[in-house]
């Protein structure tokens, strides 16, 4: 008796084990509505950095495969590219803002600390019925939005949700200084998710990851006056990288992440349509896409035009390269983001918008 009461539950743990899902029952699927995107006005080139500091458009362009990226003016802001970018996604959604249930706003610049970037949009938009929140995962931003979206869908909390990645990094940079300050643009992208039948569900399947960048190698240092010690100057608040390091964690994270989530979904990389890398370097992006057997014409990059846009980067360069006619739909795409936390992660997504 004993012995069939141990065999039983090696069976429910082993069963457990490799279907684990399926004992989760849901009832609702994700289905991506509609995309949007907006960037600044002002174009700053590679040369119109030389005339900051030592610098060249042949070191930044070999070293990146950045030419140009986009800055806010004083009368544009996290919120009026958010703004601009979820209007877009509504439109193209065919949804009004009413309809929104949920609204996350995924950056690590936000205008102010507090109202949430998240909250100042819901009132711009007018999304009267919406709850809002910002969620902070530096340039994985987007991925973790995505994910935390859809937790919220499946549950059956939440029917229409916006999920926005907007980054204005070029108010935190030291525009004295070439190392850091060559690699950020500003930008947002917005993407609508729904509810719908559950054998419809458009995300595959995700897996994110953190652990503590305990050396400090990726840092925007929020200092303040401190009440002890009222009389010092304040430094300010800038990205500071250790470029080497950071490299170094993407090439590892990033195939091992799409790996992961490609054994997980059992699909192998030519089955997917497209790789969406986040925009942080060309090195990395070619490199990953190498590694992880996608072919050259699978690859979705702008970052030659734009720069790293952080939680923007991925629906910027999903919008864009639709805009440029380099998707067709229905598709799939692997998704993976990585930066600050540290923080990184990959999503399995079909997309069919039926316009843009
Ligand atoms: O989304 C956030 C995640 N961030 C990233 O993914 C960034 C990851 N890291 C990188 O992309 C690269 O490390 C950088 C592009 C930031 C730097 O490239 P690198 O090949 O690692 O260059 P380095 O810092 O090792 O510098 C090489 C040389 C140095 O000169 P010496 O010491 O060899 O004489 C630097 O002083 O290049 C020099 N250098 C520059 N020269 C011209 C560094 N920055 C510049 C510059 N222009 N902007």
């Amino acid at each position: 008796m004993g012995g069939n009461c141990q065999i039983l539950l090696i069976n429910v743990i082993l069963y457990t084990k490799l279907f684990g899902d399926c004992f989760v029952k849901r009832n609702y699927g994700v289905q991506f509505l509609g995309i949007g995107s907006a960037l600044p006005s002002k174009v700053v080139k590679n040369a119109d950095l030389e005339k900051l500091f030592d610098t060249n458009d042949e070191w930044i362009y070999s070293r990146t495969g950045i030419r140009e990226r986009r800055v806010v003016d004083k009368d544009e802001s996290g919120l009026s590219l958010a703004l601009e970018a979820s209007k877009q996604a509504l439109e193209n959604s065919k949804l009004n803002p009413e309809d929104i249930d949920l609204i996350i706003v995924c950056t690590a610049t936000p205008d102010m600390l507090y109202p949430s970037l998240s909250c100042m949009l819901q009132g711009e938009l007018g999304a009267s019925k919406a709850v809002s929140f910002d969620l902070s995962a530096a340039c994985s931003g987007f991925i973790f939005g995505l994910v935390t979206a859809s937790q919220y869908i499946y549950s059956g909390a939440f029917k229409n949700v916006l999920v926005v990645g907007v980054d204005v990094h070029s108010r935190f940079l030291d525009w004295s200084e070439r190392s850091v300050s060559i690699l950020f643009g500003d930008g947002a992208g917005a993407m609508v998710l729904s509810s719908c039948d559950v054998n419809n569900d458009e995300l595959l399947g995700f897996v994110i990851k953190s652990e503590s960048d305990k050396k400090l190698d990726l840092t925007l240092t929020n200092n303040n006056v401190h009440f002890a010690d009222l009389s010092k100057n304040i430094e300010a608040n800038f990205v500071k990288m250790n470029g080497k390091a950071i490299y170094q964690f993407a090439v590892d994270v990033v195939p091992s992440v799409v790996n992961e989530l490609l054994e997980k979904t059992s699909m192998k990389s030519f089955d997917v349509d497209y790789f969406v890398p986040h925009q942080a370097n060309k090195r990395i992006i070619d490199m990953a896409a190498k590694k992880l057997g996608f072919e050259e014409s699978k690859v979705v990059s702008n970052i030659d035009k734009v720069g790293n846009t952080s939680a923007a980067s991925i629906p910027l360069a999903i919008h864009h390269a639709i805009l440029n006619k380099q998707i067709k739909f229905p598709c799939t795409m692997v998704l993976v983001g990585f930066g600050a936390g540290l923080t990184w992660g990959s999503a399995l997504v079909k997309l069919n918008l039926k316009s843009v």
